[in-house]
């Protein structure tokens, strides 16, 4: 009782004493869908994709992270654990669409920040809906229309806790109307990935979606973004470690994961907490489109 309160709380839940609760109930987790797979983490130069990356080298995967820096690849120590590196700007959209990329058997969507200026993408998106929400989209497209996953190959969007009080809007991508705002935006991008985790689901039924949040992880992009936010939880921030577990337990998985859900530490959890976030079926339908134009743009 005193546990689903502080849960409904938020601010002891997506903290590291929410993790530490929840951690409770884990289970030791099996790892024969991880051994000996190969898997691709966009956003894995650092915090939390590092964190995952590592993990999954642990445990006797082959990963490659990708980054739009290799310095800060090779600074970190990820290229000791025989991790490998490609160098991918998510919202440049031909490199995502065509540059040369091996067959894996998971993919981690998981590149993701939060630029306090606004820079516009091919004039048509801010930088964060272009680089978290088109350039995913377009590499998930791209891996299952030239079978670069297996049947059934976990495919994971990182999401934020942020998105639960956003709801979907596509009227104002490149900000004409509206003074820019990241952290709208940055919630706007999450809410998308969320719709397009379950949209993705019900298409590709043959292969497993899932979409997660982190709670709230001391990485350095959070403590650049959002200074005084990440001062005042100051140790109550959960650790790279915390925020990049529920992605691992839902790789490992394999296709016994229900495909298509959200998920915070290791539970499924619901997508609209509040009923005024919830958009209309012509909205996801516009969503779908949008993404579908860009593939077909890459195409052309
Ligand atoms: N930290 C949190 O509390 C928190 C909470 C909710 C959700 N998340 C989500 O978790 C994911 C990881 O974030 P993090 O906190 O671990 O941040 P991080 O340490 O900055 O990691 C972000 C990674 O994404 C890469 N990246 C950023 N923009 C990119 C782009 N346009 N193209 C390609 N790669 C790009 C970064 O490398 P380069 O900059 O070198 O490209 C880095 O490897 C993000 O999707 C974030 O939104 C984090």
């Amino acid at each position: 009782m005193f546990d689903t309160l502080k849960d409904y709380s938020i601010l002891y839940s997506f903290d590291r004493s929410g993790y530490r609760r929840h951690a409770r109930h884990f289970k030791p987790v099996d790892n024969r869908h991880i051994r000996d797979k190969r898997f691709l983490v966009t956003g894995g130069t650092s915090g939390i994709g590092a964190s995952l990356a590592e993990r999954l080298a642990d445990n006797g995967a082959r990963v490659t992270v990708t980054g739009r820096n290799r310095d800060k690849f090779e600074r970190s120590s990820l290229a000791g654990k025989g991790i490998d590196f490609i160098e991918l700007d998510m919202a440049d959209f031909l490199d995502v669409t065509q540059s040369p990329l091996d067959r894996f058997d998971g993919l981690v969507c998981n590149a993701g920040g939060m630029p306090d200026q606004l820079k516009l993408v091919n004039d048509d998106y801010d930088l964060i809906f272009a680089s978290q929400v088109i350039g995913h989209y377009l590499l998930i497209r791209r891996c299952i229309e030239q079978d670069l996953l297996p049947e059934n190959a976990p495919i994971h969007i990182t999401s934020s806790g942020g998105m639960y009080l956003q709801k979907l809007e596509l009227d104002d991508l490149c900000w004409q109307e509206a003074p820019y705002d990241k952290v709208k935006s940055y919630a706007n991008a999450k809410r998308a990935q969320v719709i397009l985790n379950e949209e993705l689901a019900h298409r590709y039924p043959g292969y497993t979606f899932s979409c997660s949040h982190p709670g709230w992880v001391g990485t350095d992009a959070l403590r650049e973004a959002l200074p005084g936010f990440s001062e005042r939880l100051g140790k109550r921030l959960r650790t790279n470690e915390e925020g990049a577990d529920t992605i691992y337990w839902c790789l490992a998985q394999g296709p016994e994961l229900p495909s298509g859900k959200f998920w915070f530490d290791r539970e499924p959890r619901k997508t609209y907490p509040f009923f005024w976030t919830k958009e209309s079926r012509m909205t996801r339908e516009r969503l779908l489109a949008l993404c579908e134009t860009a593939w077909a743009e890459q195409q052309a």
